[in-house]
């Protein structure tokens, strides 16, 4: 197959974006207090070790994902599973957002709902039910990257920032647009002067996975 491609690292700001949408969307769920404060200092195993956040990334990636049109060219007659024949030359265009909402597959999928991960039902989806990365030889190579880097930033955004939607009015999305798209979607971030009390977990995983010099500082 040939690749035609909408994405890459250029794309990736934009991306940050659909966090914050769905933090101010969502706040009941996402301004929480992670225990994240001017003096973490990051390793992998304190960014690996906020499970919740995990779990917010990955359903912030299924409902609001980014990738519009990951786009392959059949370079030879193919038969694809359901047994529709491509011929050679047909452009195929993957709907990430019906494959990431089909509800055979994932259970009142418009509902945001992080707690859905590491649950059966989700491990035992069937393969390629969810790639926001797309998948195969020319997925995104930045994958990695991307996932290590916003476990960071948004933990460090939301520890300064209290985000919210602007206004009372129902938020509308763009009927001919493959993603969901709001057309009148606004966000107000406001610094915070005042912080939550950081939840048990968050206190737990600062305990075991911080460096030596900022454990017990709650
Ligand atoms: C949330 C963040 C990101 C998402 C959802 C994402 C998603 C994707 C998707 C779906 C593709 C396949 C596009 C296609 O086949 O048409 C892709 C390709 C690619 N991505 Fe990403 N990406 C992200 C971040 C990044 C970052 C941070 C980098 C680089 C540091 C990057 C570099 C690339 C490159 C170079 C390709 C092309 C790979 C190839 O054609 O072999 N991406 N990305």
């Amino acid at each position: 197959m040939r690749i035609r491609r909408e994405s890459g690292p250029a794309a990736a700001g934009a991306r940050r974006c659909r966090y914050v949408h769905v933090i101010a969307r969502y706040s009941a769920s996402s301004n929480q207090n992670t225990g994240v404060n001017e003096n973490t200092k990051w390793t992998p195993e304190l960014s690996d070790g906020l499970t919740f956040l995990d779990k917010f990334v990955k359903e912030t990636q299924r409902l609001h994902n980014p990738s519009f049109q990951p786009g392959r060219t059949a370079k030879v007659d193919c038969i694809v599973p359901g047994g529709y024949k491509l011929p050679a030359g047909a452009v195929v265009i993957c709907a990430l957002h019906a494959i990431h909402n089909n509800p055979k597959i994932w259970s009142n999928p418009g509902r945001f709902d992080p707690d859905r991960w590491g649950t059966e039902e989700t491990a035992s989806r069937p393969k390629n039910s969810y790639m926001p990365f797309a998948t195969g030889p020319r997925s995104c190579i930045g994958f990695n990257f991307a996932l290590g880097e916003v476990k960071v930033l948004l933990p460090e955004l939301v520890y300064r920032y209290e985000f919210s939607k602007e206004g009372e009015e129902a938020v509308t999305y763009d009927p001919e647009f493959q993603l969901i798209r709001p057309m009148n979607f606004y966000v107000r971030a406001k610094k915070r002067t005042s912080w939550p009390k950081p939840s048990e977990g968050a206190k737990r995983i600062a305990e075991e996975f911080g460096p030596d010099e900022q454990r017990h500082k709650f």
